[in-house]
């Protein structure tokens, strides 16, 4: 298989950037609803989030994410993202340029990493999970929405089948497990739920275990973990991006 590189990844993104809301608006409307809202409503204290993209989940982080730094190769993906928060005032979201992989961020300084359809397309997602687990304080969380193989062997040999095709498009990676490069880099997997076809979508949390915390392992297929929508606080995802009418489209941003 190909091992993608980072001028890979910023090639990709930089050339599909313009399409990347109405491309990932198909996979959330279809196989992944859902996933980046429960992802976001689990983002409290420093937080940090890698691969930002367009920016996507900006709007969805409550005031309980008391600082959010966005970090992102793609400077087309950034410049999306950037243009998302102009004119808002939001102080407390600080977006840059950078490498998950090497992260320029002081050991122990954040309470949640989030990744949100992210490690699909990190060459190196063991050294991802790396970084975060240094940066993340004892304690701390890393959230995942993600996709992965599938549960199903059909469905398995159709995605090996097609994931060259799918990282010479778009540099993603459809078969990888983000449990394997997680636990590999110290975490402890505390919540795993599969859905959408063949379990593809993983909502997983990881957590960097304090020394003093007893270590629980546990599968859970809750999904009752949506914020409320009856709360006026709670965040509402900006659903733009899955309206596929191409007037919506065009006055999108
Ligand atoms: C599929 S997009 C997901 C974007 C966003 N998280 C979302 O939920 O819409 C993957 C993003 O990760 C970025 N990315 C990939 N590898 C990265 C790395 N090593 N460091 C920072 N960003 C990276 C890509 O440039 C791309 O914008």
């Amino acid at each position: 298989m190909y091992q993608t590189s980072n001028a890979d990844i910023t090639k990709a993104f930089n050339k599909n950037a313009r399409i990347y809301d109405r491309w990932i608006g198909l996979f959330e409307r279809y196989v992944a609803d859902g996933a980046r809202v429960w992802a976001i409503s689990k983002a409290q204290g420093t937080v940090v989030e890698i691969g930002v993209g367009s920016g996507l989940n900006l709007p969805l982080y409550s005031p309980k994410a008391q600082h959010v730094t966005g970090i992102e190769l793609s400077e087309k993906m950034l410049t999306i993202a950037r243009s998302r928060l102009a004119g808002k005032g939001i102080d407390r979201i600080e977006l840059r340029y950078g490498d998950a992989q090497i992260l320029d961020l002081p050991s122990e300084s954040a309470d949640t990493f989030i990744s949100t359809f992210t490690f699909c397309s990190i060459p190196d997602p063991l050294s991802a999970s790396r970084e975060a687990y240094r940066v993340l304080r004892p304690g701390g969380v890393f959230v995942l929405a993600e996709h992965g193989y599938s549960t199903g062997i059909l469905g398995r040999a159709i995605m090996h089948a097609i994931e060259p095709l799918s990282i010479l498009v778009s540099a993603e990676h459809i078969t990888r497990n983000p449990v394997s490069y997680l636990t590999g880099a110290g975490f402890t997997i505390t919540h795993i739920q599969r859905s959408g076809p063949g379990g593809i979508v993983f909502r997983m949390l990881a957590a960097k275990q304090a020394p003093t915390q007893t270590t629980e392992r546990a599968e859970s297929t809750d999904c009752s973990a949506k914020p409320d929508p009856a709360d006026p606080g709670t965040p509402q995802p900006d659903k733009r991006h899955l309206d596929l009418k191409p007037e919506r489209w065009l006055r999108f941003g």
